[in-house]
């Protein structure tokens, strides 16, 4: 089979973007296989997004912003924090492995970083195997109500 792993990739504006960036113009190597959303900053990062992702067939979810204390927008990255632990937690409810999703720290000075994390996830990706969901799982199964209930 020729199977290679989809990933949704979202990265903050002014941190990752920029590090995945120079990674690029460094001309480091890493898999093609995430397909990035700039979103300004993590604290963004609706969980409804990361759901969605995965019901239009991503394998994987990454999620990369700002390290603690260098968001642009002064916290944006610790609610991210909080909510990718609420994502996982609904994640293995469902039935999904959490290690699908991550949420990492990438500078814009760190383009060596992105490139590793890069490798790393895709073949994490890899090993867990593509993700089958029938049509609608996510959101049919309940993951709306049980984020609502966690905003609340
Ligand atoms: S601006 Fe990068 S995580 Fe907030």
């Amino acid at each position: 089979m020729n199977w290679e792993p989809k990933i949704a990739g979202f990265l903050c504006n002014w941190c990752s973007y920029t590090g995945a960036d120079l990674a690029g113009t460094s001309r480091l190597q890493y898999p093609p296989n995430i397909r990035v959303i700039r979103l300004m900053c993590t604290g963004r990062m609706d969980p409804v997004f990361i759901f969605k992702a995965f019901q239009a067939g991503a394998d994987g979810v990454l999620v990369s912003g700002c390290h603690p204390g260098d968001c642009h927008y002064q916290e944006g990255n610790f609610k991210a924090l909080r909510r990718a632990l609420l994502i996982k937690h609904v994640l293995k409810d469902l039935g999904v492995h959490p290690d699908r999703f991550r949420l990492i720290w990438v500078s814009a000075s760190e383009g060596d970083r992105w490139a590793r994390f890069a490798k790393e996830f895709t073949e994490t990706i890899r090993g867990l195997g593509p993700l089958k969901l029938t049509r609608g799982a996510i959101l049919e199964s309940g993951a709306r109500s049980q984020l609502g209930q966690a905003a609340a």
